[in-house]
């Protein structure tokens, strides 16, 4: 398959772009697939409703069939279709929070079909903010199925750049719309628990979602590996964001954790291994790593969620055999890039 690579600016979307949103609406009409940017990262979209296409986005992906997909939405009107009912509590969320980074889940109607919620009763839906992911489904006739747009178990794509690296000649179409704002998947939310419960962390935190609804709960198994508890959305449980080398993470007093780091890496230096460092603004300068990256400042955890995932893209181009991270604060939005962070180590985490 020849994939069409197609530039649109988000913050000019002229009659070109809309001619190109156009095409790329019929190809998912059509029953095709395109990638296309949203806030969070770029998604792989096909036709939600149609269940040819959701098998087509999962061999695309390469990804396991039981892995439900996220509908995307340009509007609170089309989600009517699609679930039993719509709760009030997804009302004040999406007054406070749509269009945006979060996700919602709920009962699905008959409408859904099982290829797309990998055969569950309820459906993930999100009403993204990217004004190019906004039209391109309107174009689609209103209902976008789209995982992240990665190769399964690489991480999510920040940039076309990765999407062409792991897509190209299994999608119809890339459309390029730069680098993205946030930089990691949206927060989860399940609106079918009694009390709502975060499946996955994200730019929407813990905090901001309790300031809405009240008691919000989190699912334990996504910030630490409790052998044996599966995680209740069925993505989590995957192997995922993994670099080709071995990632550790290195928690402690930030002093310690440097000569840690330091005194591992002059060991596998010694074995002869290509080593790498996730460090930040503050530390950068003081590892002795072959490939030493900064996430960006310890002050500014958004800086640090919209590197991660390229990050880890980068050490696998420069084939880094071992690579070490710093840890960061499990609350905020610390919490996902921690989350991520102990998904691409396989929970391998030393506390010094
Ligand atoms: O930011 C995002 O959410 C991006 C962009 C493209 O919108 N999408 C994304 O999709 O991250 P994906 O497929 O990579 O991750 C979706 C996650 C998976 O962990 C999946 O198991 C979970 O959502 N999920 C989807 N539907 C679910 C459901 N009905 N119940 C529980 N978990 C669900
Ligand atoms: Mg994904």
């Amino acid at each position: 398959m020849k994939t069409i690579v197609t530039k649109i600016d988000e913050q000019n979307i002229d009659d070109k772009a809309l001619e190109a949103l156009k095409e790329a609406g019929e190809i998912i009409k059509n029953g095709g697939l395109v990638a296309f940017p949203t806030e969070t990262v770029y998604g792989l979209g096909g036709d939600g409703l149609n269940p040819e296409s959701s098998k087509k986005i999962y061999a695309a992906k390469g990804r396991p069939s039981d892995n439900p997909l996220i509908v995307h939405v340009a509007d609170m009107e089309s989600i009517k279709k699609i679930v039993k009912e719509l709760p009030d509590a997804a009302y004040k969320l999406a007054d406070a929070l749509w269009p945006g980074p979060l996700t919602m889940i709920m009962e699905k109607s008959d409408e859904v079909p099982y290829e797309t919620t990998g055969g569950l009763d309820t459906v993930a839906i999100r009403m993204p903010s990217n004004k190019i992911a906004a039209e391109l489904i309107r174009q689609s006739g209103g209902y976008i199925a789209a995982p992240s747009a990665n190769l399964s178990g690489r991480p999510s794509p920040t940039e076309a750049k990765y999407c062409i690296e792991d897509l190209d000649g299994r999608v119809d179409m890339i459309i390029d719309g730069g680098q993205v704002g946030i930089g990691l998947e949206s927060t989860i939310i399940d609106l079918t628990s009694d009390v709502p419960m975060i499946l996955r962390p994200g730019y929407v935190t813990q905090k901001m979602l309790e300031d809405i609804l009240g008691d919000v709960s989190i699912d334990k198994t996504i910030l630490r590996a409790d052998s044996g508890v599966k995680p209740k959305a069925p993505g989590m449980k995957y192997r995922h964001y993994a670099p080709k080398g071995d990632l550790t993470i290195v928690e402690g007093d930030p002093l310690k954790v440097t000569e840690y780091i330091n005194l591992k890496l002059a060991e596998h230096k010694e074995n002869g291994e290509k080593t790498g460092v996730i460090a930040t603004k503050q530390t950068v300068l003081k590892y002795n790593a072959d490939v030493v990256k900064c996430a960006g400042s310890r002050e500014d955890e958004e800086e640090i969620a919209r590197n991660l995932f390229s990050i880890l893209r980068q050490f696998d181009d420069e084939d880094v055999s071992c690579m070490y991270s710093e840890a960061f604060a499990d609350t905020g939005l610390g919490q996902a890039i921690m989350n991520r962070l102990l998904k691409a180590a396989g929970h391998k985490v030393v506390k010094v």
